[in-house]
């Protein structure tokens, strides 16, 4: 039977690209250039299925360009940049990776909390720099995370995870905001209290963000929430960049109207906005908080058992673990 054959968008590792060869004619992304979407299209033709990263945009133009193929399956739980919804039409199945990432993107996000409310990263710069000449009683002072509010914008999985840490190992009182709120099951053990929108930002100690980005989640923290928000309060954004309005983020980080952030992700990254650059109490890292070796290897595994299943191959043919428009697959 003749291989179908699929394009790998970006480097993955060399096991994982073995696997998805005994199955399929592969084309790989060695160089892990990111392809515009006129190269992405260009290498998309002919092609039954795709594995992407969030680096590859999936839209309505692409998939008219692109009519032969049927699985687009992204190595990572977010999807904004894929237009599901156009896939649906075209009967194009998507696939992400949940559940696999959940416990070490919680761990992430609660490292970059405390490494906003401690300071380090301020305070490690200030070491580096030969600044450091003597112990002083304020020195680097920033705010307990044991015991204070944290507070949880969209209580998902990864949001539950951080709950968790935050309540039974911080001794921290939870609260949060969702598009629903969970069943009394769930809260329970997480000490967890649902409050309304604005409550949330009026009430953090620690403010972290966990909703998927969405058009309704776009600048969900802008100049209005930020001022809601205590002057010793932390910000930390693992979400997705262009859930937080970065400029007014910057503005409120060097006019102290709140305390320090933590960003994971950014609006445009690679990019990061100059004025975050140019202020010192927010902790920077480049979009890794799913990031150890145990946890992407398990994603790009997903992705592909994904890939092979969607494509009819495999021990799961026609039944991919992890679909996101899993009504594509009956209307095959
Ligand atoms: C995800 O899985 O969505 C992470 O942000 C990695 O892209």
């Amino acid at each position: 039977m003749m291989k179908s054959e699929v394009l790998v968008a970006r480097k993955v590792f060399p096991p994982v690209l073995e696997r998805l060869r005994r199955h399929f004619e592969v084309e790989a992304n060695e160089a892990d250039t990111i392809w515009d979407s006129a190269e992405l299209t260009r290498r998309l033709q002919g092609k039954a299925g795709a594995f992407t990263t969030g680096s590859e945009r999936i839209d309505g133009a692409l998939l008219a360009a692109c009519p032969r193929l049927r699985a687009v399956c992204n190595m990572a739980v977010g999807y904004n940049n894929i237009d599901v919804d156009a896939c649906t039409a075209r009967g194009v199945l998507v696939t992400n990776t949940p559940e696999v990432l959940t416990e070490t993107t919680a761990d992430f996000g609660f490292a970059l909390m405390m490494a906003a409310a401690r300071r380090m990263a301020e305070s490690e710069r200030f070491l580096r720099s030969g600044e450091w000449k003597k112990w002083s009683y304020d020195m680097f002072t920033g705010s307990d995370v044991h015991g204070s509010t944290l507070a949880i914008l969209g209580m998902g999985r990864i949001g539950q995870a951080i709950a968790r840490r935050g309540a039974l190992g911080f001794g921290m009182k939870v609260i949060y905001h969702n598009r629903a709120r969970l069943p009394a099951a769930v809260e329970a053990p997480l000490n967890a209290r649902y409050v309304e929108r604005d409550a949330l930002f009026r009430e953090a100690d620690h403010l972290l963000l966990v909703v998927p980005y969405s058009p309704a989640s776009h600048h969900a923290v802008g100049a209005t929430e930020l001022a809601l928000m205590k002057p010793t309060a932390t910000l930390t954004n693992i979400a997705r960049g262009g859930v937080v309005d970065d400029a007014a983020l910057a503005q409120a980080l060097r006019e102290r109207r709140i305390a320090a952030a933590g960003l994971d992700v950014f609006e445009g990254e690679p990019r990061v906005h100059p004025y975050l650059l140019a202020v010192p109490n927010v902790v920077l890292t480049p979009h890794i908080a799913s990031a150890t070796v145990a946890t992407r290897l398990a994603m790009a595994d997903l992705a592909a058992d994904n890939l092979i299943a969607a494509l009819g191959c495999g021990p799961h043919a026609g039944r991919p673990p992890t679909p996101v428009n899993p009504g594509v697959l009956t209307g095959r």
